[in-house]
């Protein structure tokens, strides 16, 4: 049993790994309103107050559109936010995981990535995200863990009431009889889940530091995935495809973001099955 911190303990993911967690260890749980990363104080203080063997952080800041209109927040929380947790890793010879993202890469291919594959961001956020993850590997070599994860679906909504893609489908079937969705854009969906699970076995398996994708097997379109939400759960909705082109959006983002892992012995199910067990936990099937 190890002793596990998580900033962010409050968020999407954060909430599931609190739970799927504390089944089998000791979890300290910490929202910003016990440590906010991008104060070095704060930070400090945390690693001097609390005893623990691994510090999970999935703090960031992640709209990439405000990313775009505020790099200096996205490098502040991102980057440097991350630099103060791995000093203090590194000085206090904790464990450090870090939670990232399928952004960091310019989506320039039609294969799924993998841990081996060249990041090279085309957003603000990524570009943060990726600084994020050097300082990480570089502060703490094999004590470092890097999870990529990918359009991330939970039950838990932060703090900043922001949703995700599939309450977003939802709730907005109830209003119109057909909805537009991008197709030419593809990605790997990730049951949080999912992804709290695969970072379990990260651990109990006690893996060296490095780069992991814990996003769940396979990729589609964002429109196959609306269209697959309702299959699912035999909602009677039409769903359009279209293009991101006529999409206005601040940031770019990459067209093809589909992560595969390497390690075949922590691979999550399918996103379909994630979806599944997903639409059950909120009761919608
Ligand atoms: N969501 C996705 O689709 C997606 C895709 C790829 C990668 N990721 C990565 O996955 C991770 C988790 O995403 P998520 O969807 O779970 O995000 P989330 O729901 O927004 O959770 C993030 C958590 O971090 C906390 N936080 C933000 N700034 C902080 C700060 N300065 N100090 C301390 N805590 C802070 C937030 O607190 P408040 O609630 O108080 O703001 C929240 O609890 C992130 O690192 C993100 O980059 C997400």
């Amino acid at each position: 049993m190890k002793k596990i911190a998580i900033i962010g303990s409050n968020g999407q993911l954060g909430q599931d790994l609190v739970r799927h967690l504390r089944r089998n260890h000791e979890v300290l749980p910490f929202t910003r309103n016990d440590v906010d990363i991008t104060s070095r104080q704060s930070v400090e203080k945390i690693f001097a107050l609390y005893d623990f063997d691994i510090l999970i952080t999935t703090a960031a800041f992640h709209k990439t559109d405000e990313c775009e209109i505020n790099p200096e927040m996205s490098f502040l929380v991102n980057s440097i936010g991350t630099k103060y947790l791995s000093e203090n890793a590194k000085k206090y010879d904790k464990k450090l995981f870090y939670i990232s993202t399928d952004y960091v890469f310019d989506g320039l291919t039609q294969e799924p990535y993998t841990e081996t594959s060249m990041p090279n961001p085309i957003n603000i956020y990524g570009i943060s995200k990726l600084a994020g993850e050097k300082i990480v590997r570089n502060y703490l070599g094999d004590n470092g863990y890097i999870i990529r994860v990918s359009s991330l679906f939970g039950k838990a909504v932060s703090t900043n009431k922001q949703t995700n893609f599939v309450y977003t489908m939802l709730k907005l079937a109830q209003t119109n009889p057909e909805l537009k969705v991008i197709s030419d854009i593809r990605m790997s969906p990730t049951y949080t889940v999912d992804a709290a699970s695969y970072i379990e076995k990260i651990i109990s398996k006690g893996m060296v530091g490095g780069i992991f994708h814990g996003s769940n097997q396979g990729d589609c379109s964002w429109y196959e995935f609306a269209k697959t939400i309702f299959e699912i759960i035999d909602y009677d909705v039409a769903v359009l495809p279209f293009s991101h082109k006529e999409f206005l959006t601040v940031a770019r983002s990459p067209l093809n973001s589909s992560l595969s892992t390497k390690y075949s012995e922590l691979a999550s199910p399918h996103w379909k099955d994630g979806l599944k067990r997903f639409l059950q936990e909120i009761q919608i099937e």
